[in-house]
């Protein structure tokens, strides 16, 4: 976006505000968000930037100073507070994870579901209290949600204690805001409704040295009537496949062993590069060639899912045999409301295909129960399809309705006790198909790439088969970041119990 569309952008988003203007209040930065307006899909094209820099003026703005960013939601928000990260390390900041210790706490959120918010207002509750004992903290909220206008409206109201508020397409812009919150007096606002250009030169930060996220594009157009994230991440745009490939080349160079592709939809990868007709199979054939042990990616939508993947994907190597394929539903009346754009029947088909390619693929899938007025045939049709299907896991969720999207406008004659229950025999089925999968992992050997201490025992180490399946053993840390041979010993509901077989890697 040039300045001129940003100019056009600002004003249009600050008339079509429904609530009271708050502009008056600010002598700083004031564009708040507009989901009207996010909605628009615009035809001008997005330029990519290789020219990021933090002003020298800014450069040294953190010196002696720490920030904390705290993320919810998905990946894509993980990797976006690494370059968070990476652009406050070159202010000059340095990273802590002591709240009290922190001169700046960006607390990057998710608005996928109510209860995801709920948990982001208890927290900006708690930071009160911590602004109080040190007024000179500068509190940010960035993330999915500051992209929402009733959220903004209710932080400006409610929560006088955050001084900067910006969006998923501002993240670029936060040296020259961080600047204005620390030396202004206002709250900073500035959250784009519409996609800005690609930034390709972010600093980042990233959180480790074994896997990695590269995103490989950006938005999502699919619309699907109960979802936030078209709103809230603007239109598709796809990186260009020579800066995918190099920064997956420079990770391999840097010792990484697993790469996962981000996008809300990445089967839609390409379609909007005009000049070449290129998609994920081509990337994938592509990243094969890269001296990596695994490549992933997610998430993908059944929608976009090619032939032409598949054949690449049945090629194996590092293109690891797990795929991630939301279903949502398993009945067609809902899938046609819920705007999926696929029936039960192809769904199913697809998966066929993808297991004869790849025989041994595992997978999982995101389901919604309680969409509006789903009835319990239709329900009925969803725990015929888990079973039908035989997943790895799924990850289960109760219909939220969402703010601006077309099925919160949905009357709803499902009370929350029967969706409630709906959920509780679905994680049942879920979780008893994740058991018998793991069992028939006993006695077998596994490759599992060691990601590092377990969770809940030090002395143990964890890490994931190429189906993403956890597996805990005994082994010596220098085994972290290393692809061992586990055979397994113990099969769990969530995860399976292991001993090495093979540390040639290890000793070697
Ligand atoms: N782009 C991904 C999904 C991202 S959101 C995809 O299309 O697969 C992750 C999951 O959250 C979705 O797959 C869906 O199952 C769930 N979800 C999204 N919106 C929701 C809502 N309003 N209520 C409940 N679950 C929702
Ligand atoms: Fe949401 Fe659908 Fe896009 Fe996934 S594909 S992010 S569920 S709109
Ligand atoms: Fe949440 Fe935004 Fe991801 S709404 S799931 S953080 S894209």
């Amino acid at each position: 976006m040039n300045e001129e569309q940003r100019k056009q952008q600002e004003t249009s988003s600050s008339q079509e505000k429904s609530t009271k203007d708050y502009s008056q209040y600010f002598e700083t930065t004031y564009v708040p968000p507009s989901l009207k307006q996010a909605k628009k899909r615009g035809k001008e094209d997005i330029a990519i930037h290789y020219d990021f820099e933090i002003p020298v003026n800014m450069q040294q703005i953190g010196s002696g100073k720490k920030f904390l960013i705290r993320t919810y939601g998905c990946q894509m928000n993980e990797h976006d507070s690494e370059n968070m990260a990476g652009i406050l390390m070159n202010m000059g900041f340095v990273s802590t994870s002591i709240a009290e210790e922190a001169d700046v706490i960006l607390i990057n959120t998710c608005a996928i579901r109510e209860n995801a918010e709920n948990k982001v207002f208890g927290e900006l509750g708690h930071l009160k209290a911590l602004k109080r004992d040190n007024p000179g903290l500068i509190l940010g909220v960035c993330g999915c949600m500051s992209q929402e206008e009733s959220v903004v409206n209710r932080i400006l109201e409610k929560h006088q204690q955050i001084d900067l508020i910006f969006g998923t397409h501002n993240i670029h812009r936060l040296p020259e805001l961080l600047q204005s919150a620390i030396f202004g007096k206002e709250m900073v606002v500035e959250v784009w409704s519409k996609e800005g250009d690609i930034i390709e030169n972010m600093p980042r930060a990233r959180k480790g040295q074994i896997q990695g996220w590269v995103n490989i594009m950006y938005g999502c157009d699919k619309f699907c009537t109960y979802c936030i994230v078209p709103y809230t991440r603007g239109k598709e745009r796809s990186r260009r496949p020579e800066d995918i490939i190099e920064e997956v080349r420079h990770l391999a160079r840097n010792g990484y062993k697993e790469i996962t592709l981000l996008g809300q939809n990445v089967n839609a990868y390409g379609k909007d590069l005009a000049d070449v007709n290129y998609g994920l199979g081509d990337l994938m054939d592509e990243l094969h060639k890269i001296d990596i042990p695994r490549i992933r990616f997610t998430t993908s939508h059944p929608r976009d899912f090619d032939d032409h993947l598949i054949d690449v994907l049945a090629k194996g190597g590092n293109l690891v045999e797990h795929i991630h394929l939301p279903v949502q539903s398993g009945n067609n009346e809902i899938l046609k409301l819920m705007a999926r754009k696929y029936t039960r029947e192809q769904y199913v088909e697809l998966a066929g295909k993808i297991k004869q390619a790849i025989p041994n693929a595992s997978f999982t899938t995101d389901i919604i129960v309680g969409f509006p007025n789903e009835t319990e045939e239709q329900f009925e049709d969803t725990m015929t399809l888990v079973r039908e299907m035989d997943y790895d896991s799924a990850f289960t969720y109760i219909y939220s309705p969402r703010d601006g999207t077309p099925a919160a406008k949905m009357q709803d004659n499902v009370p929350m006790e029967v969706k409630k229950a709906r959920l509780k025999r679905l994680n049942e089925l879920v979780n008893e198909q994740s058991a018998k999968k793991n069992l028939d992992y006993q006695g077998r050997v596994v490759e599992v790439l060691v990601e590092g201490e377990s969770k809940k025992n030090p002395d143990v180490l964890s890490g994931r088969t190429r189906t993403n399946r956890l597996v805990n053993f005994r082994a010596p840390k220098s085994a972290i970041g290393q692809i061992v041979h586990v055979r397994v010993t113990e099969a769990k509901t969530w995860s399976l119990n292991g001993e090495v077989v093979e540390m040639s890697e290890v000793n070697g």
